[in-house]
């Protein structure tokens, strides 16, 4: 069924979100398929980030994403590719609704880059590309 590539950004990582992220994952139903700990390369993220490059916030993004370690996990149920996005919220964490993941426990740290901790796919097509490119083995 529906996969999606969830990862616990560095920020979320670093402030030891990863459990809280894995709990609600869980608690909605949808089912782990994959888990690692990882330091991800520039050359993973720009492939990530393809659709993003040229705008202001590229560099910064590439260069927070690549400061330490991410919690990358396939997920699986269906709907579960909206159903992340939602419990996500929304991109900016100052606007994203309370209860959901960035809602609830992201702010705006004054930064250049949004540090809003998940990322999550948002597309069949992006999820199928993502899961190749954290997880080529699957
Ligand atoms: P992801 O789940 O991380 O892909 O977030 P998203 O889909 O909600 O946002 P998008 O793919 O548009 O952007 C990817 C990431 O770039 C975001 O999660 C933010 O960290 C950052 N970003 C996006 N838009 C902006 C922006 O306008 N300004 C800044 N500073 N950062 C942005
Ligand atoms: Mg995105």
């Amino acid at each position: 069924s529906e996969r999606s590539l969830v990862l616990v950004k560095p920020d979320g990582y670093a402030r030891g979100l990863s459990g809280e992220v894995l709990r609600r994952i869980e608690a909605k139903g949808y089912t782990l398929v994959a888990l690692a700990v990882t330091t991800p390369t520039r050359e993973n993220l720009a492939r990530h980030y393809a659709e993003h490059e040229g705008k202001p916030f590229y560099e910064p993004l590439l260069e927070f994403m690549s400061s330490g370690p991410v919690t990358a996990a396939v997920i699986e149920g269906q709907g579960c590719i909206p159903g992340f996005r939602a419990l996500a919220g929304a991109t900016n964490p100052t606007e994203a609704a309370p209860g959901s993941i960035r809602g609830d426990l992201g702010r705006d740290w004054g930064e250049k880059v949004q540090k809003n901790i998940v990322h999550g796919s948002d597309s069949p097509e992006s999820a199928e590309r993502e899961i190749a490119i954290w997880f080529p083995e699957l």
